[in-house]
């Protein structure tokens, strides 16, 4: 090799051994891990935030170094900046109970923490697999806890909406999707098929056990209402779900999204009274290409708009927009008022050591949400 190819290469390397060095530096650099006050990765993915009192406090999947299921649970952090992040264990744990929903083994994905005002408990959904069931389970699962850092005490998993049909598919339309039939069509994507699937094919399909229910997150609205937003019928179709007041349960109100868009990862935010729903695509556990809808209400009518990325990743594989900087989205929070799309970027390897990417949102003079790479949010 000469001597110039042998630096380069020397460069190369050390510049990838930097991305995933740990560091102790406290303030999290976008690409790079996140330490803890502890000095470990934050081990808290595809989840949200909460702050109560004068504290912050960040829930997500505990991942293992190896392999991809639940051996620990939801995992909880604390903070009084969002920069400092102390680790205050396992929220919702696993059990060990043979057979039990939330054995380990399972996969716990999505965790999403609410605090019920009324109730005054915390609230977590986020979407069970049962263990050794791969993906077919699709649920929603239920935990509460009176204190935001736990034990959350496992409530009960479901599908969401048996027997229920959208509150907006009038007659003729419920009639339509009934005439469907999933297990005639072994071949995808064809226009047949696509027609089927916007006739309500795999609504019907999981219509008297309840529709899947993977990819999710829950938007508090301003009226204090909340809403369970997931990606069902086989990933194809996003559903928004009205809670009931005590967020343990769905009051059967809820409508598709898009259907037949396969849309994962959503994201919501309300700015200015409208809402804006930022998802991914499907494709594993591969960044893809971000899409993004408006409503003037939580109901639709959602319009899509282009991906809300724009630029590249400068410093971080230069990944460009169109792959949202090789990031999935996972929760919108807003501090004073300023929105923060919280992301992961999967390492599918070491999921533990997946990497999390916060950037700011921008709202441009035309009201529509921007999202570029910054190395410090
Ligand atoms: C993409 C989803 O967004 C993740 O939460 C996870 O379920 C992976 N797929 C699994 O492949």
């Amino acid at each position: 090799m000469k001597k110039n190819q042998w630096m380069k290469s020397l460069l190369a390397c050390s510049m990838a051994l930097l991305a995933y060095m740990p560091t102790q530096a406290q303030e999290p650099v976008n690409g790079q891990l996140w330490m803890d006050v502890d000095g470990n990765h934050i081990n808290a993915h595809g989840g949200n935030i909460i702050q109560y009192g004068d504290t912050y406090y960040w829930y997500g999947e505990n991942r293992p170094y190896r392999g991809f299921t639940t051996e620990e649970g939801v995992g909880v952090y604390s903070s009084k900046d969002l920069k400092t992040w102390k680790n205050e264990g396992i929220a919702l744990a696993v059990t060990t109970e043979a057979g039990d929903d939330i054995e380990r083994g399972c996969i716990m994905e999505r965790p999403k923490v609410v605090y019920n005002k009324k109730t005054r408990k915390f609230v977590m959904l986020f979407h069970l697999e049962l263990k050794g069931r791969g993906y077919e389970a699709a649920r929603v699962a239920f935990a509460e806890s009176d204190s935001p850092t736990g034990p959350f005490r496992y409530l009960r998993s479901t599908r969401v909406n048996a027997k229920r049909w959208p509150f907006d598919m009038n007659k003729k339309a419920q009639k339509a999707a009934q005439q469907t039939d999933a297990s005639k069509w072994k071949d995808w994507w064809t226009p047949e098929w696509r027609k089927e699937v916007e006739k309500g094919m795999y609504l019907w399909k999981d219509f008297q056990g309840g529709q899947m229910s993977r990819d999710m997150t829950v938007f508090i609205d301003d009226d204090g209402k909340a809403y369970h937003i997931t990606s069902s019928q086989e990933n194809l179709t996003l559903l928004v779900s009205e809670l009931t007041d005590d967020f343990l349960d769905f009051t059967g109100k809820y409508n598709m999204v898009a259907p037949g868009g396969q849309n994962e990862a959503p994201c919501i935010i309300k700015h200015d009274g409208t809402y804006w729903l930022i998802c991914s695509g499907c494709t594993g556990w591969a960044p893809n290409e971000a899409r993004m809808f408006s409503a003037p209400s939580i109901w639709g009518p959602w319009k899509q708009w282009k991906t809300p990325f724009v630029g590249t990743a400068t410093g971080y594989r230069d990944m460009p927009a169109n792959k949202t900087f090789g990031a999935q989205g996972t929760y919108i929070y807003s501090k004073d008022g300023k929105p923060i799309f919280m992301a992961d970027i999967w390492n599918e390897r070491h999921l533990s050591q997946s990497l999390h990417l916060w950037l700011p949102i921008e709202f441009g003079a035309d009201g529509v949400p921007v999202i570029k790479w910054v190395d410090k949010w």
